[in-house]
């Protein structure tokens, strides 16, 4: 029997084009990944009952396991940090714990919020983490309970996600750019903005060179959340004004960090590519955006 890869969260945002770009490569050779068994969501498995996820995994006896389900609501993090606990700090843990016992892989996806972005270089995987929000803390969480379980896990931390199939901040700038006179955006916090299209090739290219321990993976360059609200809206043809203002000014209910640039030199090391730049991802992911 073949045994398959299990992907927790299939139908997120990242989770959803991990699935496509499994199947495209697939596609192309039947025996370069395992067959995919996708989890929609928590209606199929909810991750944070330990038992149904020790179940399901020793049923399925998967080669390898992909977990993208997470708590993504950064703010409902801050107003649950319980909630946020359970499923982005225990379940990956009852998720590693199950792939020890059946002898799977685990890929777990984390966050460059386990910084705490008063760093003035780009984060390298083993700097010291400082978490200043209820999601970071249990993104921290999660990551460790995965490395207890499974200490070969390969943890990648990624950034500023924006997809076809998800709540993200490039589609609200563009449903926003149509519907207002102008937008009013923060400038002083920069990261490096990510196609989940990339990040999903990028985690085939590691699962494919078996890489284990953390690596950040992010689209190249680096920007701030205003630069990309205005680059966006300019490829899609809105001419909206968009305005800067301070992360103070916006009153966000939950502290988010300042500079959240990760270093991409480990996952180049691992698989001998580069990510191409957040510049040259956009237009690409507009485009579709517009296209549907
Ligand atoms: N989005 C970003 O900007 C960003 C940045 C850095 C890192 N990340 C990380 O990247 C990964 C993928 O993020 P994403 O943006 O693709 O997330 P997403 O679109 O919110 O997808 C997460 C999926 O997990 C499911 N899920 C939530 N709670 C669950 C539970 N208790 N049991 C089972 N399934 C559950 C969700 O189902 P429902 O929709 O039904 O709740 C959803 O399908 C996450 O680990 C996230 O922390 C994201």
């Amino acid at each position: 029997m073949t045994r398959p890869a299990i992907i927790f969260g299939s139908i997120g945002m990242l989770g959803s084009d991990l699935v496509a770009a499994w199947e495209r490569v697939r596609a192309e050779e039947a025996d370069a990944l395992p067959p995919a068994v996708g989890v929609a969501d928590w209606n199929v498995v909810e991750i944070t009952d330990e038992r149904a996820v020790g179940e399901f995994i020793t049923r399925h006896e998967p080669r390898l396991v992909v977990n993208c389900a997470a708590y993504t609501d950064v703010d409902g993090c801050t107003r649950d940090p319980e909630l946020a606990m359970n499923v982005n700090g225990r379940a990956p843990g009852y998720i590693a714990a199950a792939c020890a016992k059946v002898g799977a892989r685990m890929v777990h996806i984390s966050t460059d919020f386990v910084f705490d972005g008063k760093s003035d270089r780009p984060y390298v995987e083993d700097d010291p983490v400082g978490p200043i929000s209820a999601y970071g803390e249990s993104k921290l969480a999660g990551e460790r309970a995965a490395q207890q379980h499974l200490p070969g896990a390969c943890i990648v931390r990624t950034a500023w996600l924006y997809g076809a199939s998800g709540k993200n901040f490039v589609a609200t700038m563009l449903r926003l750019g149509r519907e207002r006179d102008e937008l009013r955006v923060v400038s002083d916090q920069v990261g490096c903005p990510t196609y989940t299209v990339d990040l999903a090739e990028a985690i085939l290219r590691l699962i494919l060179a078996g890489a284990e321990g953390v690596v950040h993976v992010v689209n190249s360059g680096q920007c701030s959340w205003c630069d990309l609200a205005r680059k966006a809206l300019e490829l899609a043809g809105i001419s909206t004004p968009v305005l800067s203002i301070t992360a103070a000014e916006f009153k966000s209910p939950t502290e988010r960090p300042g500079y959240s640039v990760l270093s991409t030199a480990r996952y180049t090391a691992l698989t001998g590519r580069r990510m191409r730049s957040w510049t040259e991802a956009l237009p690409e992911f507009i485009e579709r955006y517009m296209s549907r």
